[in-house]
């Protein structure tokens, strides 16, 4: 719009002129690429989207762009349940780079949550309040010798991986944001059982039910997946337990955010190649 101020004039000129400059320079971010198949494929930054074309010029694909890559880089609440431990350290580190992250430990992080207790985990949503997703990496389970199992030591990991799992679900249902997600901690042992660990194979295909029912329950496009890692890449400790490659940090992380940035639900994702 033309101003009566002079200075105004100047400064609205100055500011067209850098807008067509600034215009000119994102044409040039464009991009043609030709994969030597007979398709030529134009991406255009000011268009925010790209175009495939044939090589005898008519128009095949335009997807917008801008909407897909803004909705994947959009900042999240996250909450990390077991952000103390092994698991829950390295992905808060990873995460909290482009998320706001919320790290719940029993007795260190932000917050406090004892996961076999419903009380604790309903006080845990009311001081975090709404949140985008939730990641559960703490999963207690018993770990010893099959002889000295009864049902007390059986009850660690119902209580504590199963229905710690579980209730932060069905109470955190109720504090997740629209179109938010779940992502949940099983294991490899739900399929290759290992000595000394029955409790954590029963838990784990208990959570991996769970997770593929409540992915056809859940209201407001909320996603719900669990990761399913073998031995990880920082836990030598179980190394002699597992004749397994260990899974790398960096491709736990990548489960857990094909989880919270991806599109899939009801799903048990196995950050690793399977040859099998
Ligand atoms: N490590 C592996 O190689 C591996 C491989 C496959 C699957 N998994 C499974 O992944 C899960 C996490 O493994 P990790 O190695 O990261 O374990 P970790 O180092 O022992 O960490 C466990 C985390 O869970 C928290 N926690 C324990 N009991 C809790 C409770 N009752 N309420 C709330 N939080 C509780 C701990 O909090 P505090 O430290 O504050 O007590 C800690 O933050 C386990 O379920 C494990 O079975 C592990």
């Amino acid at each position: 719009m033309r101003r009566r101020d002079k200075g105004k004039v100047t400064h609205d000129r100055c500011s067209g002129r850098s807008q067509l400059l600034n215009g000119t320079l994102q044409l040039l971010y464009g991009i043609i690429f030709n994969p030597g198949n007979g398709w030529t494929i134009w991406a255009f930054v000011p268009f925010n989207s790209i175009f495939v074309l044939h090589r005898c010029g008519y128009s095949v694909v335009a997807l917008p762009t801008e909407s897909i890559f803004n909705s994947m880089k959009a900042k999240k609440k996250i909450i990390i349940v077991g952000a103390t431990g092994t698991m829950g350290k390295y992905l808060a580190a990873a995460f909290e780079k482009e998320h706001d992250v919320i790290r719940v430990g029993t007795t260190g992080g932000d917050f406090q949550v004892d996961i076999t207790s419903t009380g604790s985990i309903e006080r845990l949503f009311q001081k975090t309040g709404s949140f985008d997703a939730l990641i559960c990496t703490a999963g207690p389970t018993y770990v010893g010798p099959w002889k000295n199992m009864t049902d007390k030591e059986f009850r660690k990991g119902l209580e504590g991986k199963l229905m710690g799992q579980i209730n932060l679900v069905l109470i955190g249902q109720h504090y997740v944001n629209p179109k938010g997600s779940f992502t949940l901690i099983t294991g490899a042992l739900t399929y290759e059982p290992v000595i000394n660990f029955a409790n954590a194979s029963a838990a784990n295909g208990a959570v991996e039910g769970f997770v593929r029912a409540a992915a056809i329950e859940l209201e407001n496009d909320v996603r719900i997946n669990a990761v399913s890692p073998t031995v990880i890449e920082n836990s030598p400790q179980y190394f002699p337990f597992f004749q397994d490659i260990p899974v790398t940090m960096k491709q736990l992380e990548y489960g857990f955010r094909k989880s919270v940035f991806g599109a899939n639900t009801g799903q048990v994702i196995k950050p690793y190649w399977e040859s099998r």
